[in-house]
């Protein structure tokens, strides 16, 4: 039975006063998270102070980005030491901000989860979803089919532990419309079936695949009773203390 996971991307958002309160506030919570693997995804100058006040619960914590260089000369780039230096435990990858408004290649992305599954300590969730257009053009399929093979070429099945899918579609992140919970199903499900293909059945049926896209507490309860929906990757309601406890709970109570 694969458990649920979900993660708060807090993306470029917070003081780092601001952080702390959030972080300390959800960690004064986690009595109340049942089953559900919890995830905060700080921006990276917050990291070390999020991990200090998360310490003792159960909640882990990821970055928002990561560099598939070693070290050297990459001015304001990250590297996988440093993140597992600061006892960071998987980072996104892919995210659709990075994808289309930094303008990052399938191919950088593919560096970067490659970089990730190297170090033992690292996981990589690997952001996979359609534009608006390409919906409408019937392509959400053909889309993610595409990122899913670019972005995990060369992944050895065995570690599919330190993997994650997130479907993030980019007309839902941040615009209040989310994807319906059929919708999200049907993609889930291609998703798992690509992965299918790619790897094995056995690979399909572990790998959790998160949603992400305007998850609210109000619908965190549909989405993540469908059967592939797994978890999910939430933005703007993760940086309420109470709406962020709301959409685990609601998580908590599909009972997976
Ligand atoms: P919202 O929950 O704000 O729509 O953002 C989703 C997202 O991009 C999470 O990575």
């Amino acid at each position: 039975m694969r458990k649920i996971f979900i993660a708060g991307n807090w993306k470029m958002n917070l003081t780092k006063s601001e952080a702390i309160a959030l972080a300390s506030g959800l960690a004064a919570k986690s009595s109340s998270f049942g089953n559900v693997e919890v995830g905060v995804i700080p921006a990276f100058v917050h990291i070390d102070a999020v991990s200090a006040a998360v310490k003792g619960s159960p909640i882990s914590v990821g970055a928002q980005d990561v560099y598939f260089e070693k070290n050297g000369a990459f001015t304001g780039e990250i590297s996988t030491d440093m993140l597992v230096d600061l006892g960071v435990q998987y980072a996104l990858v892919g995210h659709s901000e990075r994808r289309h408004i930094l303008k990052e290649s399938d191919e950088l992305l593919n560096k970067k989860v490659l970089a990730l599954l190297a170090r033992k300590e690292l996981g990589a969730l690997l952001c996979v979803g359609e534009l608006l257009e390409e919906r409408k053009a019937e392509k959400t399929f053909a889309v993610i089919e595409h990122q899913l093979k670019t972005g995990l070429a060369g992944v050895d099945a065995s570690h599919v532990d330190r993997l994650v899918i997130a479907y993030e579609p980019v007309w839902a992140i941040g615009t209040g419309l989310t994807a319906s919970p059929q919708q999200a199903q049907d993609a889930h499900a291609f998703t798992r079936a690509t992965l299918a293909k790619m790897f094995n059945p056995d690979f399909a049926n572990k790998i959790q695949i998160q949603y992400g896209g305007s998850v609210k507490a109000s619908n965190a309860g549909e989405l993540l009773s469908q059967p592939d929906v797994d978890g999910a990757l939430v933005g703007g309601a993760s940086l309420k203390v109470d709406e962020f406890v709301g959409i685990i709970t609601a998580g908590a109570a599909t009972k997976k």
